[in-house]
């Protein structure tokens, strides 16, 4: 009798700790079911660093460096540092944002991260962080075909410009004389503008309309040679982001294992140039 009594006891102290552990961990997940996806905002309006293809899928040179951010190419298992391991340890989960709310959604901490063709600046710095540069690029001016007059700034004064909103191109916009500043949504939407004759030029991203020229996307447009300016992108986040310092690491990583080498390549076709590892 005095054996069962023990053995009872047992059991209910058992299944005791086993309620107590389960409930434990659903308060307190594990590592393994901690894997939350990190809510990166794009917007998918400029070639070819974000398209949202027919099918609704997202595709570009920036989803491929995040995707490639997030889970380690071939090969790269073990030796990861201890920086990329924590970003491969989520996945990305995409959304599409307007480019003008992409800062303000950042600052509200509405999502954990935002890559899209982002020039640092450092008035953006002010209310947000980045990570190190991960793309070179510069403004350009973009004309039609047939026009021979606009050639370099001066040339751009008491022109019709349009320029997509919130953006590095609608900032330099600002600084030239006697500009007529039309602005616009998004990117397809101002060649159409400069297309139909409503405005003189536009102000964007060299690499996004040279692309778009050269996958006959934009018929009847050219690109002025000399960049405007010289510009880097970077991974924005929320200030005191968690996830900045595994970025940047994962970044560094991708530079050096010739997964970024890889990437560019298939973009852009050509070999991708010198980056700093900080800004400016
Ligand atoms: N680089 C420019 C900027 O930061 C324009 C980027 C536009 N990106 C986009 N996905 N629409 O202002």
């Amino acid at each position: 009798m005095k054996l069962i009594n023990f053995k009872w006891q047992q059991l209910i102290l058992g299944l005791g700790c086993l309620l107590l552990m389960i409930a434990c961990k659903s308060f307190y997940p594990t590592t393994n079911s901690d894997v939350k996806p990190l809510k990166v905002a794009t917007d998918p309006t400029f070639v070819p660093f974000e398209i949202q293809t027919a099918s609704g899928n997202l595709e570009g040179f920036d989803i491929d460096l995040m995707n490639a951010l997030a889970q380690p190419a071939a090969g790269l298992t073990l030796s990861l540092s201890k920086g990329i391991a924590k970003v491969a340890g989520f996945a990305v989960q995409f959304e599409s944002l307007p480019f003008d709310g992409m800062i303000s959604t950042l600052q509200a901490k509405r999502v954990d991260a935002a890559i899209s063709g982002i020039t640092i600046t450092a008035e953006r710095l002010k209310t947000i962080a980045f990570s190190r540069p991960y793309f070179k690029a510069g403004l350009a001016i973009a004309v039609r075909e047939d026009n021979q007059n606009i050639k370099d700034f001066k040339s751009l004064q008491g022109k019709k410009i349009a320029v997509q909103i919130g953006s590095t191109g609608a900032d330099f916009a600002k600084t030239i004389p006697n500009a007529k500043i039309s602005t616009f949504n998004s990117g397809p939407e101002f060649f159409q503008d400069l297309l139909n004759g409503n405005v003189d030029a536009v102000v964007s991203d060299a690499f996004a309309t040279l692309y778009a020229i050269k996958n006959g996307k934009l018929k009847g447009i050219k690109v002025v040679a000399d960049l405007l300016t010289q510009e880097y992108y970077g991974i924005a986040t929320p200030k005191d982001s968690p996830y900045l310092d595994a970025i940047n690491k994962g970044i560094a990583t991708l530079l050096s294992n010739g997964t970024y080498k890889q990437i560019y390549q298939k973009w852009f076709n050509a070999e991708p140039p010198q980056l700093p590892d900080s800004w400016p």
